[in-house]
């Protein structure tokens, strides 16, 4: 049977991961761990225990007590939270992958999955349909952490048979939990606004184009690639992964038929130059042809579901 360990499970992703590989795999086979003992309260259908991943003798021995098989590891800081203590989140994405690493080869791990990003790129990269080897000179300390991660990530498949799989997230957008520290999350928080019957104010210009993703598809991705047989994986570093592209304007405009007085207004900030480092699109041809990865969702599909769904799952009178 897989035991599978979640290590930032308290997180974006993570909150909806670990549902999913608990769905799939069953409840008993997922242990849900964060450095927030917090976050417990949302893991009531599964195992929970307090881990921060910096600690590798904690993690050596929650691996060996608990039969772990599988790890997922998603703590990190992101984009823009790190450019504001880099130092910190050198440490925490490099030291963290490296302790995930090391106790994966030590214990005989079966998978490993890791998470990297479109900030692998940088000002240089190609911008529109961005290719999985494009020229990468990131410049956020996020990016270059995740670069470096990538080849961590390569450097253990080749030396010491690790199976560690891993994708280029775009933004993330969904409705069940909530973004923190990165560049795309207006596109989380907007729509909470829009539902909530506020204006939004955004902190990225109108036409700035990232990639983005419905965490639906993110998820099937993610369960995709780690069902792939190993063979078929021919990137080791990490996969290209596309869902949509659009720009603050565009979404604003996919929430007017739903909310037809609903305002935004700009007031980009130091996330900017972040955004204008990344690319537009990407080209993710090698997820498509190794495991036959497709998404489901463009952004009307994706405002119409959440629309349709947040009210619902968050209690607003509470949270106001
Ligand atoms: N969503 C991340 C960020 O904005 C990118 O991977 O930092």
């Amino acid at each position: 049977m897989s035991k599978i360990l979640v290590i930032g499970a308290g997180g974006q992703l993570g909150t909806e991961l670990t549902k999913a590989l608990s769905d799939k795999y069953g409840k008993d086979s997922v242990l849900a761990t964060d450095f927030q003992e917090a976050a417990k309260a949302k893991f009531d259908y599964c195992a929970f225990q307090t881990l921060n991943v910096m600690d590798k003798a904690s993690l050596a021995s929650i691996v060996s007590k608990e039969g772990v098989t599988q790890i997922y590891h998603l703590a990190a800081i992101l984009s823009a939270l790190g450019e504001k203590n880099p130092v910190q989140a050198w440490d925490l994405n490099m030291g963290g992958l490296l302790n995930v690493l090391e106790v994966a080869r030590d214990h005989q791990i079966e998978k490993v999955f890791w998470p990297s990003s479109i900030a692998v790129f940088g000002p240089n990269s190609d911008k529109d349909q961005t290719p999985q080897r494009a020229f990468k000179d990131p410049n956020t300390v996020y990016g270059i952490s995740k670069l470096a991660g990538e080849h961590w990530c390569e450097y253990y498949f080749n030396k010491y048979g690790v199976d560690v799989r891993s994708l280029r997230y775009p933004g993330l957008i969904g409705y069940k939990s909530l973004a923190g520290g990165g560049t795309t999350d207006y596109a989380v928080d907007i729509y909470h606004k829009a539902v909530n019957g506020e204006n939004f104010t955004c902190f990225l210009s109108e036409h700035t184009y990232l990639p983005m993703m419905y965490m639906d598809d993110a998820i099937k991705a993610t369960l995709d690639l780690m069902d792939a047989p190993k063979e078929n994986i021919s990137i080791r570093t990490s996969y290209n992964l596309s869902g949509m592209s659009f720009s603050p304007k565009e979404i604003h405009q996919s929430l007017l038929p739903f909310y037809p007085n609903f305002e935004i207004d700009y007031q980009p900030d130091f996330r900017q130059q972040i955004a204008d480092s990344w690319p537009n699109s990407i080209n993710d041809e090698a997820a498509k042809k190794d495991w036959n990865w497709q998404p489901a969702f463009d952004l009307n599909a994706m405002t119409a579901t959440i629309v349709n769904n947040l009210p619902q799952y968050f209690n607003y009178n509470e949270s106001k």
